[in-house]
C-alpha cells in the first residue's frame, strides 16, 4: 500500500492500556473534528454524552468498540485462550488489547490507518485487498488462526447504495479470508450492516461453518445499522 493512502491514528500511544491519559481516543478526535456542520456538532454531542466512549477512556481501552467484542464473546461463548487471532480493521485496537487480555496466545492485525504498536501484537498498515499486505501481517503467525475478526466499516459516502455496496464487498473480502485461512473448527466473526449478511455471503457461511448467528451487542448503538455474524465451527471441506 502507498505511504499516500496510509493515514495516522493519533490516539493514546502504546502500552496505554490501564494507564489513563485522562483522555478518551474521542476526546482527542473532538479536538481534531471540524465542528462547523451540524452533522460534527452531532457527532461530538453524541462522542460526549456516550457511557461507552468514558468507560473506555476510564478503564485504558483505545475505542469503545473494544466493549462490543467483550459483549460478542461473551454472547457468542468464544474462547481465545492460546488461540491465534486476525483482526481485520483493528485501528484504533481496542479489539486487539480484548483479544490479548481474554488470553490469545498471538494477535495480528491490519488496517489502513498506522497505529501506534501494541506490545506483543503484530500489526500492518495495509489493505485487506492487497496480497502483500496480507503476507506481511501473517508473517506474525506461527499457524493459521483460530478466530478471524473483522470490524471492518468503510468511509460513509452519504450515498445509501454506495454504502451499501462498499460495506459488503468489505464483509466478502473478510469472508475469503477467513475459508482461505482459518483452522478446523475455526470461528468467524464479522460486522455486517442493515439487516444482517446479504444472502450470497449467508450461504457461504452456512456451506463452510456449522453454527452462524447475528448478534447485536448492547454497545453497538441502538440507532447504528450495524450487526455481527459469529460463524463457529469452520470445516475446510465444505468451503463456501
Ligand atoms: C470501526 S473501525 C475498527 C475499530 C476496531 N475494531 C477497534 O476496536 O478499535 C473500522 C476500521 O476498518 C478499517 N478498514 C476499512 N477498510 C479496510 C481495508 N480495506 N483494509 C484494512 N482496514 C480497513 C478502517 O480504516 C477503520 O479503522
Amino acid at each position: 500500500m502507498s505511504d499516500e493512502g496510509k493515514r495516522r491514528w493519533k490516539g493514546p500511544s502504546a502500552g496505554d492500556k490501564k494507564k489513563s491519559s485522562g483522555r478518551s481516543p474521542g476526546e482527542r478526535k473532538i479536538v481534531a473534528h471540524n465542528a462547523s456542520s451540524e452533522s460534527s456538532k452531532r457527532w461530538i454531542e453524541r462522542q460526549l454524552a456516550d457511557p461507552y466512549v468514558r468507560k473506555a477512556r476510564d478503564e485504558g481501552y483505545r475505542s469503545r468498540a473494544a466493549y462490543k467484542l467483550l459483549e460478542l464473546s461473551e454472547k457468542a461463548r468464544l474462547s481465545y485462550k492460546g488461540k491465534r487471532v486476525v483482526d481485520l480493521g483493528c485501528a484504533p485496537g481496542g479489539w486487539i488489547q480484548v483479544a490479548m487480555e481474554l488470553g490469545a496466545s498471538e494477535v495480528v492485525g491490519i488496517d489502513l490507518l498506522e497505529l501506534d504498536p501494541i506490545p506483543g501484537a503484530h500489526i500492518i498498515a495495509g489493505d485487506i485487498a492487497e496480497t502483500g499486505d496480507v503476507a506481511e501481517m501473517l508473517t506474525g503467525l506461527t499457524g493459521p488462526p483460530d478466530l478471524v475478526i473483522s470490524d471492518m466499516a468503510a468511509n460513509t459516502t452519504g450515498h445509501k447504495q454506495t454504502d451499501h455496496l462498499r460495506t459488503v464487498a468489505l464483509v466478502e473480502l473478510a469472508l475469503d479470508f477467513a475459508i482461505t485461512h482459518l483452522a478446523p473448527g475455526g470461528v468467524f466473526l464479522s460486522k455486517v450492516f442493515q439487516g444482517g449478511a446479504t444472502k450470497d455471503v449467508l450461504d457461504r457461511l452456512k456451506a463452510s461453518f456449522r453454527d452462524v448467528k447475528h448478534i447485536k451487542p448492547p454497545a453497538s448503538r441502538a440507532g447504528s445499522p450495524e450487526i455481527y455474524v459469529v460463524a463457529k465451527g469452520f470445516s475446510p471441506a465444505r468451503k463456501g
